[in-house]
């Protein structure tokens, strides 16, 4: 037996595919925490392209970063359980391979803002923050890039999903 098998025939993953609530609780915390960790990340985003200047850009990011990473702790924890519950249809789904790249590169731009928002010596971004014409594109990708997750995670219900 694979190692997906093994954990898609567990007595763990089928008590949550069989439970008429626990499913269902997952999606209600997995969106709430989408809705955390993309809107703190976009937030911080649009403030580094320059929008909304008038509100210092360290305190706000600070505050938007916390909330983002608890978020994605949310999303995390309840996707992979959700995935896990059943492991022989997402193991194998191309939309949720292609979901999982690009959460990599959400990660790689919260990484991003994270680091010029806090360091051992302070926020860099403190001293130098970065030029919101030069970070405009940037920050435009960041956030086409939580559209395209939402999007992938939708696409889920239709496509490649347990349904
Ligand atoms: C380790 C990371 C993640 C895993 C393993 C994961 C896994 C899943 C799974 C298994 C579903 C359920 C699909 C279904 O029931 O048909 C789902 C739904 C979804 N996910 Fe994720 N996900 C992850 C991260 C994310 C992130 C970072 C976002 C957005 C920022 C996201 C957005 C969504 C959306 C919008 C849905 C649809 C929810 C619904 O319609 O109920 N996911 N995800």
């Amino acid at each position: 037996m694979s190692l997906v098998e093994v954990i898609h025939n567990s007595a763990y993953a089928a008590h949550i595919r069989e439970s008429q609530y626990i499913y269902p609780l997952m999606q209600c915390v997995h969106i709430t925490g989408l809705a955390m960790f993309a809107g703190g990340v976009a937030l911080v985003n649009v403030r580094v392209a320059g929008l909304g200047s008038a509100v210092p850009l360290v305190d706000l990011g600070r505050h938007a970063m916390r909330v983002a990473w608890i978020g994605l702790a949310m999303i995390v924890l309840t996707g992979v359980n959700m995935a896990a519950s059943f492991l022989e249809v997402f193991a194998v789904s191309t939309v949720m391979q292609v979901k999982l790249g690009f959460i990599l590169l959400a990660l790689a731009n919260a990484v991003i803002l994270q680091r010029g928002l806090a360091g051992a010596g302070g926020a860099p971004w403190a001293i130098s923050p970065p030029d919101p014409a030069a970070a405009r594109k940037w920050a435009a990708l960041g956030i086409a890039v939580l559209l395209t997750i939402i999007t992938l995670g939708k696409l889920l219900a239709y496509i490649g999903g347990k349904d």
